[in-house]
């Protein structure tokens, strides 16, 4: 398959370029390099031993992807583009709302004239919003807490409805739980611009000497040590999710599916300290501060329905999540150059 990779230039985005090219399908990138740097795409391409096609557009751009539609002879579409910073979603929310929605419809819309209909998205365990059941399901209802969460829980819609229409799409949601680690290379990896929002980047950047002391945010809640718990997965295991959900799409009949992608394995926010520290040989020095706001104390997946459905599951271990994350964070301590 000829697959094109929105977004391909990110962290989720450049590792799964690799494993679609790794199991024998061809990728092009399209990225407009907003949050992502030019430098991963030569680290892609001494990683794959071949040049890559990367094409520099905005995917809200229709002409622009239309033209990359009319050329590109494409079987299938991963879709990553997007905004996904918490914070910044509640206090640009008009921005969330059209970059988001705008990069998927643009996308679909190019797709529908262009007659590819094979599609995976980039969507999150966000979607499950409060549930109290605590191992989440694919089939328990969605909401969402903040404008990023309602931007995967609308798309979401919009491919349940695209699927109703019209039959022959294969469209495959993927709800990630918390993505960390990098290549067992150590030449691609999470590079957050800033302070970092999630946890796994701040604690590598804590080991390495770019900040201080890491905050935990809470150690009150009702889990194992009190602090918030999640369920981490390898972003190599993530990428492996992707090709088989692409290739379950060409056997099913379905046009719709949905498939959990996380361990499985519920660690709290000081476990996953202690580990790194290990991985590391570093001591992580951290302070208990006031709960986040928005935060929840704990949620992890049932991966049972890909683990059965796609032959799919998380292999790689928290300790492996860390050593890789360490590899990476250690020989790139300020991420990929300009
Ligand atoms: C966050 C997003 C989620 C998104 C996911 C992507 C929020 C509220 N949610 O999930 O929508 O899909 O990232 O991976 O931002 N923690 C600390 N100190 C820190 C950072 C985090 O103690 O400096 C704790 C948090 O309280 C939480 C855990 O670490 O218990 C994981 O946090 P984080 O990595 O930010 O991920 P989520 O909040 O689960």
């Amino acid at each position: 398959m000829r697959v094109l990779i929105t977004g391909g230039a990110g962290y989720i985005g450049s590792h799964t370029v690799l494993e679609v090219l790794a199991a024998g399908h061809d990728a092009v990138i399209a990225d407009d390099f907003s949050n992502a740097r030019p430098a991963v795409v030569d680290r892609l391409e001494e990683l794959a031993g071949r040049p890559i096609e990367v094409h520099r557009i905005d995917v809200t751009d229709e002409a622009a992807t239309d033209t990359l539609f009319a050329d590109g002879r494409f079987d299938a579409v991963i879709h990553f583009a997007g905004f996904k910073a918490v914070g910044e979603s509640v206090a640009e929310p008009l921005n969330y709302y059209r970059n988001n929605l705008d990069s998927a419809l643009t996308v679909l819309r190019a797709m529908d004239a262009h007659g590819v209909r094979r599609f995976v998205f980039s969507s999150s365990a966000t979607v499950y919003g409060e549930n109290p059941v605590l191992e989440r399901t694919e089939d328990m209802p969605t909401s969402a807490t903040n404008p990023y969460g309602w931007t995967k829980v609308m798309i979401e819609q919009m491919l349940r409805d695209l699927a109703v229409a019209d039959d022959t799409w294969r469209i495959a949601v993927l709800r990630y739980f918390n993505p960390v680690g990098a290549h067992r290379s150590g030449r691609i990896g999470e590079d957050p611009s800033g302070l970092p929002n999630n946890l796994m980047p701040f604690v590598a950047q804590v080991a390495v000497g770019r900040r201080e002391r890491l905050s935990v945010f809470g150690d009150d809640y009702d889990t194992v040590d009190g602090t918030g718990v999640r369920d981490y997965i390898h972003v190599d295991d993530l990428a492996s999710g992707h090709v088989a959900a692409l290739e379950r799409l060409g056997e099913i009949t379905e046009p719709w599916s949905v498939w959990n992608l996380g361990s499985g394995e519920p660690v709290s926010v000081l476990q996953l300290v202690n580990a790194f520290s290990r991985a590391s040989g570093r001591p992580i020095p951290y302070d208990v501060v006031a709960r986040r706001p928005g935060d929840l104390p704990a949620y992890w997946a049932d991966p049972s329905k890909a683990n059965a459905e796609l032959g799919w599951r998380a292999t790689r271990t928290v300790d492996d999540m860390c050593a890789d994350t360490w590899r990476w964070q250690s020989q790139n301590p300020d991420g990929y150059p300009a």
